[in-house]
């Protein structure tokens, strides 16, 4: 193991920082958060301070406040919601005789602290001389429960080094913290400020609730705690609830050699009606079956459910050690985001930390979904079970705005729109076509038809008639969808949006498809045979703009005839422009933010040949300036589709590192899972090549000179299967389930128990594209990473 320069230490399973630097502290609580898509904590430190951002998140738990807007207009969302951060139960503080473990003072011989991906926990071990030189060794591991969902627990044991000490320690639920805010804006910040209403506590020998209500949006929230104390002899014990604060606190002596050891077990419940007593009996009941299955039974239950998702899910990486362990940490998070979600969203930055709000957006159902798709299926139907049953707001939304059947939100928590920018927020409709995208794929990867029948064939009529009422036949029968915004947030309301008429085209036909397979689910939505044709209509007279004379796409109708941006006048401190120019400008000129006509590529890329797909891959990297996180992922997808296969690897990095390299100054908000799932995307989809145009998956294996070999593993119709790129060939692997018929680089074969090797053609690339100045990715070279691994 060896520390990149990042901080964090280079191995294949782990995410360690050693030593202290409190400036570091907010981003490492976002890398180290652990959550299980129900319940999120950031890593901070037990004793709480020093903190950076202190972060205890219940999916789905949020605050509402009034929209700011200095100008109102029709149809604007009234209210925001905002993640709250919920009563904190990771806090355990020292004492030691009479001062305080604070890592500020006295002087930690030893600070370590890491993130474990097969197990499912984050460890620490701290040895800490006081102010006075009295020494002890903390040491804690922390887990927030995959199989136990409600449920939390951390092991918390100190020893005295050099002396027998008196140690006393207390553990805390504290309801509303004092945390600093980033919002600029006072409604905001005043919404946030002691959010929660205490409503009941509790207190007995070592058990504790807390039950507190928002001021606002009404939600209840219960925390309960208990514990277990193993020490020698001579505790004593006392336990206090009041309003905001629960503790127990803990003093005995402990011999030098002898050792004080609590675990500490959590539960947390949150519900928009179940009373007091309903909510306590619910976390009482969930912290019962927690300590019944005892510190070591959670342990277990814990690895048990990681190995079986490291053999479903696993990505392996030879050659580049960093790229190994940056990939497995973004599958470890997203799985982290997903696992227990349960009908609720996946926020872009997960449970992770406050970051947009802890909003949901279309990143969940274009890069997060086909990443738990192939992998955790059931957590990709929990998500889109979540946008069903938000369905009647949308449903809401699209009438208030004159729209038939569903208008999904650009942001929200509960379902309801929270974005107050109408450009890129309401005009954004292909969220909705993302949408059904993601209910195809997952219908085709599962032949799930209890769930097809249940919600996926409503939400695809609800979403296809939202396109046949917000576009039209024009005087030449094609059928346009003008003034939206597609991915690239540098344009808005621009009419045919490559990408969203692709999307539309592929939604209204699904749509039809599964009325045809469903027709008593037709009939009860009232799809008549007339709207069935509409949809059929639409979609075959799809308008797709095209300039013959540059042979690329326009990314929406107009976009090539505008002015190009002054890239060579444009200074490297002015990125992200959004920060730096007016929106008008940007909207003007050919400058895009993030993949767009690119992304069209890939997810439709057989709308396109390859001709148009090397000539349109090329044209944007000249225009494309990665102002979001969402980019390098797809970019890493195509290049290496059109040939450019260390340009990929390069943008492959780049997504996968963004959060542990810090890439977007941003990382303390919580990690980016669009990116961290672009890291999955430029493996399996860039380098495997994997597409699944109608159901039918293909592969179009090839890697970059540095990497031996690149090894994953797909769920496909029940059948678990490997797929082990190495330069000159692959090799395709049944592990368990029945043959599969599968796609290598356009021949068909199929795939069993027996592994099949298949040659990997070179791929034939054109002249490499360039970026606008100093925009393109970093130039990945694995041999540096070895070579500083080596010399640490
Ligand atoms: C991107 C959007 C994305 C949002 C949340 C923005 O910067 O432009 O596409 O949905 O971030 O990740």
């Amino acid at each position: 193991m060896t520390e990149t320069e990042f901080g964090y230490e280079c191995a294949p399973w782990e995410l360690r920082w050693r030593g202290l630097d409190v400036d570091a502290l907010q981003r490492t609580e976002s890398a180290f958060a652990l959550s299980n898509g129900h319940i999120g904590m950031r890593g901070t430190l037990e004793e709480g301070e020093p903190c950076g951002l202190p972060g205890t998140y219940l999916n789905g738990f949020y605050e509402q406040h009034e929209l700011p807007y200095a100008e109102g207009g029709y149809g604007y969302p009234e209210e925001g919601q905002t993640v709250v951060n919920v009563t904190d139960g990771k806090i355990l503080r020292l004492l030691v005789e009479d001062e305080p473990l604070d890592m500020r003072y006295g002087v930690a011989t030893a600070h370590d602290r890491v993130l474990d991906f097969r197990s499912g926990t984050l460890r620490r071990v701290t040895e800490w001389s006081s102010p006075t030189g009295r020494r002890v060794r903390v040491t804690t591991e922390r887990l927030v429960s995959f199989t136990q969902r409600a449920v939390a627990a951390i092991r918390y044991d100190v020893e005295p080094l050099d002396e027998d000490l008196q140690l006393v320690v207390q553990s805390d639920l504290l309801a509303n913290e004092p945390i600093t805010s980033d919002t600029r804006d006072p409604r905001v910040a005043a919404a946030l400020d002691a959010p929660l209403v205490a409503q009941f506590c509790q207190a007995m020998e070592h058990h504790a609730v807390l039950v507190h209500e928002t001021r606002a949006s009404g939600l209840r929230v219960a925390a309960a705690m208990d514990h277990t104390i193993e020490v020698d002899n001579g505790l004593r014990t006392h336990i206090q609830a009041e309003g905001d604060l629960a503790r127990l606190t803990a003093a005995v002596d402990v011999r030098k050699g002898g050792r004080l050891r609590i675990t500490k077990f959590l539960a947390y419940g949150w519900s928009a009606q179940r009373s007091v007593p309903a909510l306590r009996a619910q976390v009482e009941a969930a912290l019962a079956g927690g300590r019944q299955t005892t510190w070591e039974g959670l342990i277990a239950e814990q690895r048990e459910f990681l190995d079986h998702f490291w053999a479903t899910s696993d990505i392996e990486i030879d050659g580049d050690p960093e790229l190994q362990q940056a990939v497995r940490f973004a599958l470890f998070h997203l799985l982290q985001a997903g696992a227990r979600g349960e009908t609720r969203a996946i926020a872009g930055k997960g449970l992770t930390g406050p970051g947009y709000d802890g909003h949901a957006f279309w990143d969940t159902e274009t890069f997060v979904l086909p990443v738990l798709t192939y992998t955790m299926p059931d957590a990709a139907r929990d998500a889109l079970r979540w946008r069903h049953s938000t369905l009647d707001k949308a449903r809401a939304r699209a009438e208030q705005l004159g729209l038939r059947g569903a208008a999904f939100p650009w942001r929200s928590i509960n379902g309801a729109e929270c974005s107050a920018y109408w450009p890129a927020g309401t005009a954004a409709f292909h969220v909705s076509a993302d949408i059904a995208d993601a209910v195809l794929r997952y219908v085709n990867a599962t032949g799930d038809t209890d769930f097809e029948r249940a919600c996926g064939t409503e939400l695809l009529v609800e979403t296809a008639r939202l396109w046949a009422s917000l576009g039209h036949f024009d005087h030449h029968g094609h059928f346009r969808i003008d003034g939206v915004t597609g991915p690239d947030e540098y344009s808005a309301v621009a009419d045919n949006n490559v990408y969203t008429n692709l999307m539309a085209r592929r939604n209204l036909s699904a749509a039809a498809e599964a009325c045809e397979r469903h027709a008593d689910i037709a009939a009860q939505f009232e799809v008549d045979t007339a709207e069935l044709d509409s949809w059929r209509a639409a979609a075959d007279a799809m308008a797709l703009p095209y300039d013959q004379e540059l042979g690329v796409h326009p990314q929406s109708e107009g976009f090539l005839q505008h002015d190009e941006w002054d890239f060579a006048g444009t200074a490297e401190e002015f990125y992200p422009l959004l920060l730096n120019y007016p929106y008008f400008d940007l909207y003007r000129k050919q400058v895009v933010k993030q993949a767009d006509l690119v992304l069209a590529l890939h997810l439709c890329g057989d709308s396109f040949s390859p001709e148009e797909k090397a000539r349109d891959f090329a044209y944007y990297e000249a225009r494309t300036v990665r102002d979001s996180s969402l980019s390098a992922g797809t970019q890493a997808v195509i290049a290496a589709e059109v040939g450019h296969v260390q340009l990929a690897y390069d943008y492959l990095a780049e997504a996968a590192l963004t959060d542990l390299h810090d890439v977007h100054n941003n990382v303390r908000n919580g990690l980016h899972m669009a990116s961290l799932a672009g890291a999955w995307q430029g493996a399996v989809a860039g380098f495997g090549g994997l597409r699944d145009y109608g159901g039918q998956l293909s592969f179009a294996p090839r890697l970059p000179e540095e990497l031996g070999r690149l090894t994953f593993r797909l769920t496909f119709r029940g059948t678990r299967f490997q797929v082990s790129i190495a330069p000159a060939e692959a090799t395709y692997q049944v592990l368990e389930g029945p043959a599969l018929d599968l796609i290598h680089h356009g021949e068909r074969f199929t795939v069993t128990t027996e592994p099949s090797t298949l040659p990997v053609p070179t791929p034939a690339a054109g002249p490499p594209p360039s970026q606008p100045p100093g925009r393109g990715p970093a130039r990945r070279d694995a041999s540096k990473v070895r070579q500083f691994m080596k010399g640490t």
